[in-house]
């Protein structure tokens, strides 16, 4: 479970202090599926980062399954990160360098993970997300919502038990969108924890909870039938 407690986060200080989010509650359970709607600049990144252990609040609380993290360190939150927590950006984040296996591949190394082994999780996640046969692809011999599967392989790979996404289609296509969050809601239906932040109805409309938030407070949060 992730609670989140009066949470405050601005940036700046003096007169050009700007609060981004302002007295944040939220709790999410394990197996939600929720989606993060609201304007542009409404603070739905900021968030996610502080969700996902990217970024530390200004103030308040966070619990992760009753342990308080406020005063986690550096090298204390990383480890949660790469533990709990699977990421995926619009932009994809991909290596251009290196086939989509080795993608893949990279948190294992950073997990510790033998040669061996590696190779065999990156191979069973790239068939989990239906890229069975590009595995030796770089990410520019690959179509947007391909890199976006080798995206969510990757997240995968060290087997979080959430997945936290940040516009996950927004720069795709809209039936490839709907591919991709097909992909979401099965991995959901497996049991992950989906965070999702979303300018769409239709990527929302997967979702079983939908929050809204503007100018930095949740103004809605509301439990629907995906
Ligand atoms: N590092 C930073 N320093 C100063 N201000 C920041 C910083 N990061 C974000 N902000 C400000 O915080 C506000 C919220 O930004 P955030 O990226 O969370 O919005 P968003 O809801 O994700 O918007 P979008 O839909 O455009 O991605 C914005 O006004 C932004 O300018
Ligand atoms: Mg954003």
């Amino acid at each position: 479970m992730m609670k989140l407690s009066n949470i405050h986060k601005t940036y700046g200080n003096g007169a050009l202090q700007i609060a981004v989010l302002k007295d944040i509650n939220l709790t999410i359970e394990p197996g939600e599926f929720v989606a993060i709607m609201g304007p542009s600049g409404s603070g739905k990144s900021t968030l996610m980062n502080i969700i996902g252990f990217l970024d530390y609040p200004s103030s308040g609380n966070y619990e992760l399954n009753g342990e308080m993290i406020s005063s986690f360190k550096e090298k204390q939150l990383a480890q949660l990160r790469n533990q709990h927590i699977g990421f995926v950006f619009q932009q994809f984040f991909l290596l251009p360098r290196i086939p989509a296996v080795k993608n893949v591949e990279t948190p294992l190394i950073y997990a510790g993970v033998s040669k061996r082994e590696r190779r065999q999780k990156a191979q069973q996640m790239l068939e989990k997300v239906g890229l069975e046969d590009r595995i030796k692809h770089l990410p520019n011999q690959l179509s947007g919502g391909q890199k976006q599967r080798v995206a969510i392989a990757r997240a995968l790979v060290n087997d979080p038990s959430v997945i936290m996404a940040d516009e996950p289609t927004g720069a795709l296509d809209s039936k490839t969108s709907e591919q991709i969050m097909e992909l979401f809601v099965q991995l959901n239906e497996e049991g992950k924890t989906v965070i999702l932040v979303t300018h769409e109805e239709e990527v929302a409309a997967h979702a079983k909870r939908v929050i809204t938030i503007r100018d930095g407070m949740i103004t809605d949060d509301r439990r629907q039938d995906a």
